[in-house]
């Protein structure tokens, strides 16, 4: 069963009805502010950093889920509604939600009154502008009692939901005609403030929730609502909001257009105020100026359509499915974008009070996005190497306000290193951009420390070198990609953190899945190095690597699949010998697109994953799921059996194996599993799925749970890169090389071609593929051995594979 559909001209997800299984969102903003959106306007603002910078408040384990918000009402009559249904609840005659890339539009129609309301962050604004369009459809005037409301977070999210000794103290506001500007902590340490205007003058305002909203009401029918008023409430203390009343009268046929503005200004220190205590408000003038008219907010709606128009044009694809063009045109890479933008922060189901910008989360983002602005790539690979050690590990996590590196999580996840290597290599394939490789970048924030970036990649590619086990496999520290995989940690107690609690460092537990990764980026990285002409070195590594590769096929291959690792008594896990968890997706997908092993263990680890892992929905992430505690595991035996990463479909590995297939040259199998989880393909189960059918979640529950074919965590996973990865570089088979574009696709036998735009290098290469006799790739009329279409000196190049 659907809940909208998708809308492929318009780039929007259209939802027919506010009652989705669970809140389906959007992402607004692309650099500092950032909002999330849900299909009845619930979600929450920040600045640049989801826990230390909030702007508006959300409870997360809320009920009813996702109330507050934006909060709307329009009162006519004896009804009090919202154009997109919440808070007021009321049944609407015609409700529709349209996400679309950067904005979301929520139509909704109750006697005779029609609301637009619009919302959206402009390009290069720190704000959310919400233009709210109120059409009288009736023969007879009408007049409507019209709030916009929003509450205040104090800033601090962790601190704003757990120190209220203190924050029922705190709250501060100011009024200057339609505007509410919050400054809370302003008085102190804090240079900034946020507000809360609307283009036209007010009939009353609140600021002090408690008065708003009256004894025992929740946002559903607020007092001042109900009473169809204002109390003119200054808040002090306690709970910060900015409810704006308007009174508009229309008449039959009128239209009449608002503008709400949700901004957020800085200070210097030295002009925080305008007289003693009173904010200066210099810049959130400005702001309000830019966007005072409906004129001003249609050229930024304009403007914000047409940068995403430029942005997708970098890739696209026109084939016979439409399914697969509408993830790669559009979704998929929008999603990209918001992994990059987000990394594993802030979501519905991240509280961005938490994890901020993860390691090898944001490296394995950059994969996806690197096409789209290399620029902003480049930056964040400094940002992430940044918070590596001197000896080759690194922090987990950082802060993306302050950038330094999280001590609370701290280091010791042992594939970290490599996904450096992966990003860097991807960027400068995808820019040319070798100059990356001499940016001084720091280690652990250090000032004098900073090293060319390369010292970083070959301290990451060493740090594997020196940290080998029993068997001469990569040790896994504390986990590797998978998280829950804790080898060295032997935890009973309760609510102690499996990712902290390294009491066991056994100095033994390895991870075949690191040895994968290292058989793959190891020869990135010698391939790279060759480039600077560094041969003694690219010799080393590659000896390196093949030493990896023999203790993989000797002691990795249980027979029919690859192992998932030895643990801290040197006994192997994900195999036969075991009694559940006996194998795992991950070094099936890695190891093959790796190579090793070659076609014959490629072919059986494949045949084996599907065999024991598949379902509907694709590959599960281990069989048999574990049905106990098991302490020399982890958290991995902590779950249910089905979920996270105890046998659900953990989405993110899915498109390695898919490119294990691609790897293998077998287009069906890459295209079969492909399509078994791109939202795009399961539109039609979304009662089952639950979560968006436009974006990618992070786990589909297994077989073996009760709620199998549920999805979780949407948005904000490295499913989104991995699967571009796969679809485009595999599939598509376009992929950026240094010396120009390799293209050799992996084509289902029920596709029989394509055509695909693609920018690389500042030209524009516009691709053919097909069926035929003739093989080979012929580029701007000139037949080229092998798959690598020349770097051109554009501005188009035309080029044409027969497959
Ligand atoms: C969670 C895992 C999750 C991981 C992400 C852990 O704390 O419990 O299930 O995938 O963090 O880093
Ligand atoms: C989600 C985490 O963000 C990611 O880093 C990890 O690899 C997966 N979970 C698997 O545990």
């Amino acid at each position: 069963m659907r809940y909208g559909y998708f809308d492929d001209n318009a780039r929007e997800y259209v939802i027919t009805r506010p009652d989705t299984p669970l809140p389906w969102i959007n992402y607004l903003g692309n650099q500092g502010f950032f909002s999330l959106i849900s299909n009845t306007c619930g979600g929450y603002a920040f600045y640049r950093d989801a826990k230390l910078r909030r702007i508006t408040r959300f409870r997360y384990n809320n009920v009813p889920h996702d109330d507050g918000g934006r909060c709307f009402y329009i009162c006519d009559g004896d009804t009090v509604w919202s154009p997109a249904y919440l808070p007021a609840q009321t049944a609407l005659d015609s409700y529709r939600c349209r996400h679309g890339l950067g904005y979301s539009v929520f139509e909704g129609r109750k006697r005779d009154v029609e609301a637009v309301l619009t919302v959206m962050v402009p390009m290069d604004a720190v704000c959310e502008l919400q233009k709210l369009v109120l059409t009288n459809t009736s023969d007879a005037e009408k007049t409507l009692t019209v709030y916009g409301a929003v509450e205040w977070c104090l800033w601090n999210a962790v601190d704003d939901s757990t120190n209220f000794q203190r924050n029922w103290n705190t709250g501060e506001v100011e009024i200057e005609g339609s505007t509410v500007y919050h400054k809370t902590e302003y008085r102190e340490r804090r240079n900034h403030y946020a507000f809360y205007s609307v283009n036209a003058p007010v009939s009353g305002f609140d600021t002090d929730r408690d008065t708003f909203l009256g004894r025992f009401r929740g946002w559903r029918e607020p007092a001042a609502v109900e009473n169809r008023t204002s109390y003119q409430s200054r808040c002090s203390g306690w709970a910060p909001m900015a409810a704006l009343r308007l009174t508009v009268t229309l008449a039959p046929g009128e239209s009449k257009t608002y503008l709400f503005r949700l901004g957020y200004a800085e200070n210097p220190q030295e002009e925080k105020f305008s007289a003693p205590g009173v904010i200066n408000k210099t810049r959130a003038h400005a702001l309000l100026n830019a966007y005072e008219t409906a004129e001003q907010f249609d050229a930024a709606l304009t403007e914000l359509k047409t940068y995403w128009t430029d942005l997708l044009q970098r890739f696209t694809v026109k084939s016979s499915e439409e399914k697969l063009d509408r993830m790669v045109n559009v979704w998929n890479q929008y999603q990209c974008m918001v992994t990059f933008n987000m990394s594993r922060s802030a979501s519905y189901y991240e509280s961005g009070m938490g994890r901020g910008m993860g390691f090898r989360d944001s490296c394995q983002d950059l994969l996806g996005f690197v096409h789209l602005i290399p620029e902003r790539a480049r930056e964040r690979i400094i940002d992430i190497a940044s918070i590596q050690f001197s000896d080759g590990s690194t922090y987990h996590q950082y802060q993306p306000l302050d950038k330094r590196g999280n001590a609370d999580v701290g280091s010791g996840f042992n594939d970290d290193p490599l996904w450096l290597v992966a990003c860097t290599c991807a960027y400068i394939r995808e820019a040319g951009d070798f100059t990356i490789l001499d940016e001084p970048t720091p280690f652990n924030n250090e000032k004098g420390s900073e090293q060319p970036l390369l010292e970083h990649l070959r301290r990451s590619v060493n740090f594997t070198m020196t940290h080998c086990g029993p068997h001469g496999l990569p040790l896994i520290g504390r986990a590797d990609w998978n998280d829950c995989l804790n080898l060295n940690c032997f935890s009973h107690t309760p609510g102690e953190s499996f990712q902290t609690c390294s009491n066991f460092e056994s100095g033994k537990a390895e991870s075949v899945f690191i040895a994968g990764m290292f058989v793959r980026y190891g020869k990135e990285y010698a391939e790279l190095i060759t480039r600077l002409g560094l041969m003694d070195e690219a010799k080393d590594v590659l000896d390196a690597v093949s030493r990896i590769e023999t203790a993989v096929t000797t002691h990795g291959w249980d027979g029919a699949w690859f192992r998932r690792a030895y643990d801290a008594f040197e006994r192997p896990v994900g195999s036969v010998l075991n009694d559940e968890g006996q194998i795992f997706i991950e070094p099936q997908g890695f190891c093959v697109m790796a190579g090793i092993g070659g076609r014959e263990y490629g072919e059986k680890a494949l045949a084996s994953a599907e065999r024991y892992l598949g379902n509907r929905f694709g590959l599960e992430i281990l069989h048999p799921c574990y049905t106990s505690y098991r302490d020399y595991l982890g958290e991995i035996s902590s779950y249910p059996p089905g979920y996270k990463e105890n046998g659900s479909v953990f989405c993110h590995n899915n498109p390695w194996v898919t490119l294990a297939y691609c790897t293998l040259g077998d287009g069906n199998g890459a295209f079969d599993l492909y399509t078994r989880n791109a939202p795009a393909y399961i539109e039609d189960e979304s009662d089952v799925h639950r979560t968006e059918p436009y974006c990618y979640s992070q786990t589909i529950a297994g077989r073996d749970a009760q709620n199998f074919g549920e999805a979780k965590n949407s948005w904000l996973t490295g499913t989104a890169a991995w699967s571009f990865v796969a679809v485009s570089q595999g599939i598509l088979g376009i992929r950026p090389d240094y010396d120009g574009l390799r293209i050799r696709p992996c084509l289902p036998d029920a596709m029989d071609g394509f055509t695909a735009g693609r920018v690389f290098r500042g030209v524009r290469y516009e691709i053919t593929v097909r069926r035929g006799e003739q093989k080979g790739l012929v580029a701007d009329g000139r037949p080229v051995t092998g798959d690598l279409a020349p770097l051109s000196d554009g501005p188009v190049s035309k080029i044409t594979v027969t497959i």
